[in-house]
């Protein structure tokens, strides 16, 4: 185990520019974007990975900063990074966190995630690199976490890798943070508590691997809780990473020469409080950078491969329970769906290896002293409602060609409580509903797969948050293999997918429009109470592999439009499941299309209302295809072990 200690740096620089009402003090930007906050290209030889998303705002001037983590994660299997944080002697209410990779040579993408003592802050994936070279920057806003950024902690960082004679490329890492004061800015948490597995004082990582362990942890609150919410960080690696492909359990045996991965496509990730659903998350599918064809991935990541996000869920109307002064268990679960090829479905306890899961509560403090109290009065959640069926060709000798299936859920969650704080009385309450389809169909042994899935779902709380979203996702590819005999082992891939959502007033999380860069115009100083995001990727990808001829290459070609809007409507009262944009004003937006690894159309509307502005369109002729890391092309498709 290591134990590094980093000198901790201390910028602080006068002001330049012109004091901006927005940000209490602090330095306009000259210009709203610019090369300094946005590089796009460092050489002509190194790649600039980059994920699509709304620019997130630091003051050039007038700030104090930290180098937290200056690290190369070679042979990191088991060996986090692992180093003091103490808070920085500036004042400060929010924290601009930057994380900046490169790597050179051969790699394959790996997930990282960040603690800080206990607590998981953030969760990435690495690109996969180039023989010339990568690099990529992100930067998150931190501050609904600043509890936890104001007191000493141990920060541990975990990005397994490993190094060989083929896999050459170590991930060398610099995570910086940029702290300063906001007017107007929302009240963080009081307290933030983990639920994790709690490895810190053995400076490990604190992820819970589901289904190895349980996810559970006791945990006694203070008494004097007013608000409170849960996040669960989840995501599905190994078996489970490609599991919105997976295949109703009854069907894993189509095929003879090949056993496809069960549970469906459909994943429920759970938060239990003293053994009851509190609420739930079905999850985003994410898709790493060498997920499906790695080609789809360069330079352009998938949507949230640099930035997993959470899920929020208000456990308010726990809080009479809570606030007892005595000991509750927490648990987060990730089921799936058993079927018997018959109609019937149920929900599977336990799912493929593996879930790497943790949670956080959020909890907002009623003055010292106070005692919150208060009843449950009506706790609602339906078991979700499954339509699973599937069927398959087959030749006249009963070879199967086909499977084609179908799977539905859905599910209605509805908890709602009086609590009395120093406030009065009030009513808290939390709402979800939810529902998923995907229709599947494999053929050639098992070769070709498309799916189109759709997540959509309602979330609502009483304290004015509300979230309403849809995730379609179509993913088609096919592959032959002919290396046995000296040929090509080829993969061919089409998506399209998108993250549309829309929320209204305040979870526990940070917002994109609160971490934009300040409008020229004070006036329009936000007054959003919401946003909107849409989120679309699609594109075609092609890899060919050849041993004996040492290629392994992939091309193809992403486009990605995000558009981000403020919204000033009020709480639906009727929440849809379909996202109703139109009454948002947009903020940022980017359209992007990358073709073998360069970037040849960029348009990006800049914050401040002044039209789109071109980035530089890279073109680099010298970039070299080769060396995409292959794992096997079932792991890598998801449609097998690796
Ligand atoms: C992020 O950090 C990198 C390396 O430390 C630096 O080069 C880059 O300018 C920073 N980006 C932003 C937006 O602060
Ligand atoms: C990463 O760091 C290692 C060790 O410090 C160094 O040898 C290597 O050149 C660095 N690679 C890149 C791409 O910066
Ligand atoms: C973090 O853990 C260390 C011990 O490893 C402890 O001294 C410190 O108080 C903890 N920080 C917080 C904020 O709990
Ligand atoms: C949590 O508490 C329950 C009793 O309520 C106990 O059975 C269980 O072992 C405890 N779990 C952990 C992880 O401490
Ligand atoms: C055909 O597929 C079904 C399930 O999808 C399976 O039960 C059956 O065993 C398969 N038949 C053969 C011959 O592989
Ligand atoms: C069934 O027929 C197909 C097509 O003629 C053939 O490829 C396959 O080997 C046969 N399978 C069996 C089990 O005989
Ligand atoms: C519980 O929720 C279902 C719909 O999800 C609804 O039909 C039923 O009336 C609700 N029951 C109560 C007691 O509110
Ligand atoms: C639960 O509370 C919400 C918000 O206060 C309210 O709209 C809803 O009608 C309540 N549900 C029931 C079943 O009383
Ligand atoms: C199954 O594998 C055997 C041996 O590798 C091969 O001969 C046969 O063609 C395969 N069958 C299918 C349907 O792919
Ligand atoms: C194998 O792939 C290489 C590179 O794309 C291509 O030049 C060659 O024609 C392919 N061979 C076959 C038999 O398809
Ligand atoms: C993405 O889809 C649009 C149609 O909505 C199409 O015009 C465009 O060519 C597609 N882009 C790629 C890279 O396939
Ligand atoms: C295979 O190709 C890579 C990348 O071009 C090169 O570094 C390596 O030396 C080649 N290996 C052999 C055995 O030719």
């Amino acid at each position: 185990m290591q134990f590094l200690f980093l000198g901790i740096l201390l910028l602080v620089v006068g002001c330049n520019g012109e004091a901006h009402p927005r940000w209490n003090g602090q330095c306009a930007l000259s210009s709203p974007v610019d090369e300094e906050v946005f590089p796009r290209q460092v050489s002509s030889n190194v790649l600039r990975d980059f994920q699509v998303t709304a620019p997130v705002y630091a003051p050039p001037d007038a700030k104090c900063e930290q180098t937290l983590m200056v690290h190369s994660f070679g042979n990191s299997y088991g060996q986090p990074f692992v180093g003091p944080y103490n808070p920085p002697s500036c004042d400060f209410n929010r924290v601009v966190m930057n994380f900046t990779v490169t790597s050179k040579g051969r790699q394959f993408d790996r997930l990282a995630l960040m603690y800080l003592n206990d607590t998981e802050v953030f969760r990435t994936s690495t690109a996969e690199p180039t023989a010339n070279g990568i690099i990529w920057t992100y930067t998150k806003d931190m501050s609904a976490l600043l509890s936890l950024f104001k007191e000493p902690q141990k920060l541990i960082f975990d990005l397994g890798n490993l190094i060989d004679q083929t896999y050459t490329g170590p991930f060398n890492t610099t995570l910086s943070a940029t702290y300063f004061m906001e007017a107007n800015t929302p009240a963080a948490a009081d307290m933030v508590i983990p639920v994790s597995g709690r490895m810190s004082s053995s400076n490990q990582p604190s992820a819970f691997v589901l289904p190895a362990v349980t996810a559970i942890n006791n945990l006694t609150l203070p008494r004097n809780i007013k608000k409170a919410y849960f996040t669960l960080s989840a995501c599905g690696q190994a078996n489970e990473e490609f599991w919105w492909s997976n295949v109703p359990s009854s069907t894993t045996q189509t095929f003879s020469n090949t056993t496809l991965l069960g549970f469906s496509p459909w994943r429920e990730v759970q938060l239990l409080i003293d053994g009851s659903i509190a609420g739930v998350a079905w999850p985003f599918p994410v898709i790493f950078t060498g997920g499906v064809v790695p080609g789809f991935w360069r330079p352009i990541v998938g949507i949230d491969a640099f930035d997993l996000k959470e899920d929020e869920i208000d456990i308010s109307p726990f809080i009479p329970i809570l606030a007892d002064g005595k000991s509750h268990k927490f648990e987060i679960r990730v089921v799936g769906i058993n079927d018997d090829g018959k109609g019937h479905a149920s929900i599977a306890e336990t799912v493929g290896d593996n879930w790497v899961v943790t949670g956080k509560i959020f909890l907002w403090l009623d003055d010292k002293g106070s005692t919150t109290t208060g009843i449950m009065s009506i706790r609602n959640v339906s078991n979700p409602e499954f339509h699973v069926i599937s069927g398959t060709q087959r030749l006249s000798n009963g070879t199967n060609t086909t499977l084609t299936y179908s799977v539905l859920a859905q599910r209605n969650l509805e908890i709602n409580s009086t609590i009395k704080t120093s406030e009065g009385e009030q009513v808290v309450s939390w709402r979800q509903s939810i529902s998923f389809s995907n229709t599947g169909e494999v053929s050639d042994g098992g070769n070709t797969e498309v799916n189109s899935q759709m997540t959509s779902g309602a979330h609502q709380s009483s304290n004015g948050y509300s979230r309403i979203y849809s995730y379609p996702l179509y993913v088609w590819n096919t592959f032959s293999d002919n290396s046995a005999s000296g040929g090509n082992l080829t993969i061919s891939g089409k998506m399209d997918r998108s993250k549309d959502e829309e929320v209204l007033g305040r979870g526990a999380l940070d917002t994109p429009v609160d971490a934009l860069p300040p409008s020229g115009d004070s006036d329009s100083a936000p007054s959003y109470t919401g946003y909107s995001i849409r989120n679309r990727q699609n594109g075609t990808a092609d890899l060919v592999q050849n041993n004996a001829k040492n290629i392994s290459a992939s091309s193809g070609e992403t486009e990605q439009t995000y558009e981000l809007s403020g919204e000033a409507g009020s709480l639906p009262q009727n929440a849809q499941a379909v996202p109703d944009y139109g009454n948002g004003k947009e903020l940022y937006s980017r359209h992007v299309i990358a073709k073998n690894a360069a970037v040849i159309l960029d348009k990006e509307s800049p914050v401040m209302d002044e039209g789109f502005i071109a980035n530089d369109i890279v073109s680099n002729p010298g970039l070299q295809m080769l060396g995409y890391p292959m794992a096997g092309v079932r792991g890598m498709l998801g449609r097998g072990p690796a």
